[in-house]
């Protein structure tokens, strides 16, 4: 039986290097598949899996790896909330938010302001103009939206913004690093002032018509306390970010860099559709989703002691040749495109997914339709990396008209 004390029992994840890992994960992932498909790595001190099956069965796997652990930066940031409860704690944070984020629910409410948002952001993209799409348009958008969903006003954005900063930092923590927990603790505080400000406005004017408001005036049997309802949306607010700013730009970079699949879509815009789709599986914005071992588990012919890290890599499950044909390769008409991890599977499988594609797909449709030239500046741009949070860390366009 190997254990993570026989480190040379697993020479790939003795040897891998997190920053090496930042840059390019892929070349190490196919290493790990082909050879240690579940593996201790040393540098980080986790447990990886990388095969397809094995990811989406540890997923699937609440009883044995749970979200629920003092170990998790998400729990140490935020307190307890939907992405660190299972069973019935879960199922009562989940179930009240879920019909807002409904496919037909984001259709009906928020296509319209989005593309409105989109079209907005790149009003004043000058002619021959040179973009960095990250922080011109890719981060805005997605606050943005999340701020309509939860009823919030268009003013909040710069505070978000910097919420979520200190935030990001804190979930990236793997250190501990006194001072970055100790400034997320106070945005944080922050941010519960905020919400609860807006929360006793809302409940003053029985709004119901913004998830704050639902949350906020929901019947007294099935409303969560206030705390409870400040700690989810934080979760929510947190998820919808980075992660909807990486599909943006992952996707973009993919047409960028593939002129004929461009053609297509300028030809066929609701193709942007299976863009988005084969992004999430070609470069996953979310590179992987952390459980917690509930107590000393065989898997396999491996043990893994009570309290371990595994690190379930939805980037190298999608990649996983078993799974998907010629997996490096960039195909928007792969057949079973719709079987990525990209937003994991299990119980707590992506809340905000049906928003996450709309946004990304209006936000492709929109560049589009707006600039009849869009050209990568590759020298000042780069391709996506990083293990956690996967997109390019900037990106230059030259936009021209139509
Ligand atoms: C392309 C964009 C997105 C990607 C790739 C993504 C990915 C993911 C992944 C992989 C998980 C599972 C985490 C785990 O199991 O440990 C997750 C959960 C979650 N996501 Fe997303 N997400 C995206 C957009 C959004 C948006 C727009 C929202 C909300 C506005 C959101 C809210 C959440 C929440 C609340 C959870 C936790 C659900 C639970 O614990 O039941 N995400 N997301």
């Amino acid at each position: 039986m190997r254990t993570k004390m026989n480190t040379e029992a697993f020479p790939i994840g003795a040897a891998i290097r997190s920053e090496a890992l930042a840059r390019d994960p892929y070349p190490w992932y196919a290493q790990l598949q082909s050879r240690e498909p579940v593996s201790w790595i040393q540098d980080l001190g986790m447990w990886y899996v990388t095969r397809y099956e094995d990811v989406r069965a540890i997923l699937m796997d609440d009883r044995r790896f749970t979200t629920a652990s003092e170990n998790s930066l998400i729990f140490d940031t935020f307190g307890a909330q939907m992405l660190t409860s299972e069973g019935a704690e879960h199922e009562r944070y989940r179930r009240p938010v879920q019909p807002y984020f409904a496919a037909g629910y984001i259709r009906k409410t928020f296509e319209a302001s989005i593309e409105a948002s989109a079209r907005a952001l790149v009003r004043d993209f000058r002619a021959g103009e040179v973009i960095e799409m990250r922080s011109a348009f890719a981060a805005r958008l997605p606050v943005l939206t999340i701020l309509r969903v939860f009823g919030m006003p268009m003013a909040a954005e710069t505070h978000f913004r910097a919420w979520y900063d200190s935030f990001e930092a804190a979930l990236s923590n793997f250190t501990r690093a006194e001072e970055i927990r100790r400034a997320a603790r106070v945005n944080v505080e922050e941010c519960h002032e905020y919400l609860a400000r807006l929360m006793r406005e809302f409940a003053a004017k029985g709004e119901r018509d913004s998830l704050l408001g639902a949350l906020v005036n929901a019947p007294e049997q099935a409303r969560l306390t206030d705390e409870e309802i400040r700690r989810n949306l934080l979760i929510i607010f947190f998820g919808g970010i980075s992660t909807v700013e990486a599909v943006i730009l992952n996707s973009l970079w993919a047409l960028l860099t593939h002129s004929a699949t461009l053609a297509r879509v300028r030809g066929e815009p609701s193709l942007a559709a299976k863009v988005i789709e084969e992004t999430l599986r070609w470069h996953s914005p979310v590179q992987s989703a952390t459980r917690h071992v509930v107590e000393t588990t065989v898997y396999g012919d491996i043990q893994l002691a009570a309290g371990d890290t595994v690190n379930c890599m939805l980037g190298a499950a999608n990649r996983d040749a078993a799974v998907f044909a010629d997996p490096d390769r960039f195909d928007i008409d792969r057949p079973n495109a719709q079987r990525h991890l990209g937003f994991a599977t299990g119980i707590h499988s992506c809340l905000g997914f049906n928003l996450a594609k709309a946004e990304a797909r209006i936000a492709l449709q929109v560049l589009l339709s707006e600039f009849e030239q869009l050209e990568l500046l590759a020298e000042s741009s780069s391709a996506p990396e990083g293990y956690e949070f996967h997109q390019p860390r900037s990106m230059c366009v030259r936009c021209s008209r139509r």
